[in-house]
């Protein structure tokens, strides 16, 4: 549910809402224009509280005599925290207050925005811990949708200084088509796979190129996939009576010429994983409506570039299938021809993301981008090492590895860097084809699915994000981590393409 982001440049005393959020930093500096009286009770309301303006740390405060709004909310931001850091205090911060004020269905916040040069980055930041801390699914059940209705936050107001009115209505702006993106990969996540086959990731494709006709969309069905040889994919899909489809997107930017640059975006689309013949056990196979995590990422973002408008070519490829068990499912031992020409031993049929992405990959490739970034709900040994609120980052290139940890501080989505360690390739030899879909040893699963990708990636500068753990989460990770789907990705990926 959409949130309408406003910006004033009111005194914020006076600002009328349910709650008013007030940034202070640690030592409980106040960082608002505020009448002294008015400060010199939230100084002796926070003592009261402990709430010493401590990083991400946040304190409620009804009836401040003086103050508009029905509820004052302290949200320390730390000590001469960096930007992004302080950023993220925000976005906890105003996130934790958001939900905290769902029970008496608050309607409108209003968020102080300190004087800093960047000051519209903080309100964006702002306005996403609002609008991400807010969301909730509830398109299955009458019940939810209601107390959604009832509980949802309608709009988020950013007080600044004049000089910085302008620019934080265009920050906003932007944060505002990311987080409808982020919202729409969300959505499709959390959908059940009886709801959420590839015809239904190729319906949203469709609604998204006739936005706009700077999106144009190709598609292809089995068949069609097995005249453009996709061979591996179709090994993944041939197990399911549901009918795959590979879906490839393109943005073209205004004034395009041949200095402008090339980038994939590949989305793993396994609407459901049962893992096949090597089926899943209980346990395993609950979430994996969710392993079409990457899919989604790809598809929020291009349902917003039209808006964004990056100066950059931008390429969306899904390859979309189940894997199911079937009489016609792939089996153990099985070896089939890439799209590139690498035959594949299947040693797993729950390897299955990586089977299908080595024709993406390779697609990809063929087109020879300037980059190429998968992201994919890969391996569970990556949510072993990371757990499940970080992405693991690997690539064969430096400079664009950099890029995504640049984006990823900027939006507070979290990779970690692994290494690939050429020693770590034989775990993925085959004693009959050119590699193994799985590797020999148990260890460092994340790694030799990233090993087995690089077979398909060619020669183009690549990044692949396992984002296994961080798309859908088991837990809540607060406050502004939800359990079920995150949309991870999506903010990431615009942050990229915007300064790429
Ligand atoms: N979709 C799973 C990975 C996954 C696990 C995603 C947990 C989200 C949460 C993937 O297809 C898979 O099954 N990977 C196997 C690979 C193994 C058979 C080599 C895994 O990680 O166990
Ligand atoms: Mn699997
Ligand atoms: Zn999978």
């Amino acid at each position: 549910m959409s949130i309408s982001l406003n910006v004033a440049t009111d005194r914020p005393h006076r600002a009328a809402a349910d709650g008013l959020v007030i940034p202070v930093a640690a030592g409980r500096e106040v960082l608002a224009k505020l009448p002294a009286a008015v400060v010199r009770q939230l100084v002796t309301e926070s003592k009261k509280r402990d709430f010493t303006g401590a990083w991400a740390s946040t304190a409620l405060i009804d009836d401040v005599k003086g103050v508009a709004a029905g509820l004052v909310a302290l949200v320390g931001v730390g000590k001469n925290e960096p930007l992004a850091r302080q950023a993220e205090a925000l976005r906890r911060g105003v996130s934790s207050v958001a939900q905290e004020l769902r029970p008496q269905a608050a309607k409108q916040l209003v968020v102080t925005v300190p004087e800093v040069e960047q000051a519209s980055q903080l309100a964006a930041a702002a306005a996403e811990g609002a609008w991400i801390g807010t969301y909730r699914f509830s398109a299955y059940s009458k019940k939810l949708g209601e107390q959604q209705r009832k509980q949802a936050l309608r709009k988020v107001t950013l007080l600044v200084g004049k000089e910085a009115a302008s620019e934080t209505r265009s920050a906003l702006r932007s944060a505002s088509q990311a987080l409808a993106g982020a919202e729409l990969a969300r959505d499709l996540v959390n959908r059940p796979a009886n709801d959420m086959s590839p015809a239904h990731l190729l319906a949203v494709a469709k609604d998204i190129a006739k936005q706009s006709d700077r999106i144009s969309l190709k598609t292809f069905n089995r068949a069609q996939a097995q005249q453009a040889g996709f061979s591996a994919y179709l090994a993944v899909a041939q197990g399911s009576e549901t009918e795959p489809y590979v879906m490839h997107l393109t943005y073209e930017p205004e004034g395009r010429t041949a200095e402008t640059k090339k980038v994939f975006l590949v989305g793993k689309g396994i609407t459901f994983d049962s893992g096949g013949i090597n089926l899943k056990p209980t346990g395993y196979i609950e979430t994996m409506k969710a392993d079409m995590g990457g899919a989604a990422t790809v598809l929020g973002v291009f349902s917003v570039l039209a808006k964004v408008k990056p100066d950059v070519e931008v390429h969306g490829l899904i390859g979309a299938c189940e894997n199911m068990v079937s009489g016609k499912a792939y089996r153990p031992g099985d070896v089939i021809r890439a799209k590139n020409g690498k035959t594949i031993e299947i040693g797993n049929t729950d390897a299955e993301g990586r089977v299908t992405l080595a024709d993406m990959l390779s697609y990809a490739a063929e087109h020879q981008p300037n980059a190429v970034i998968d992201l994919a709900t890969l391996t569970g040994a990556a949510v072993v090492g990371l757990g499940e609120n970080v992405a693991a980052l690997f690539g064969n290139n430096d400079e664009l590895k950099e890029q995504l940890e640049v984006a990823s501080t900027a939006t507070s989505e979290q990779l970690a860097a692994l290494p690939m360690p050429p020693e770590y390739r034989p775990l993925i030899d085959s004693p009959i084809a050119d590699v193994n879909n799985s590797g020999s040893v148990r260890w460092g699963g994340a790694i030799t699915a990233a090993l087995f990708l690089q077979e398909f990636a060619g020669d183009v500068p690549w990044v692949h994000l396992d984002i296994a753990g961080p798309a859908y989460h088991e837990a809540h990770y607060p406050p502004y981590n939800q359990k079920g789907a995150t949309g991870f990705g999506v903010r990431l990926l615009l942050e990229y393409l915007k300064t790429t």
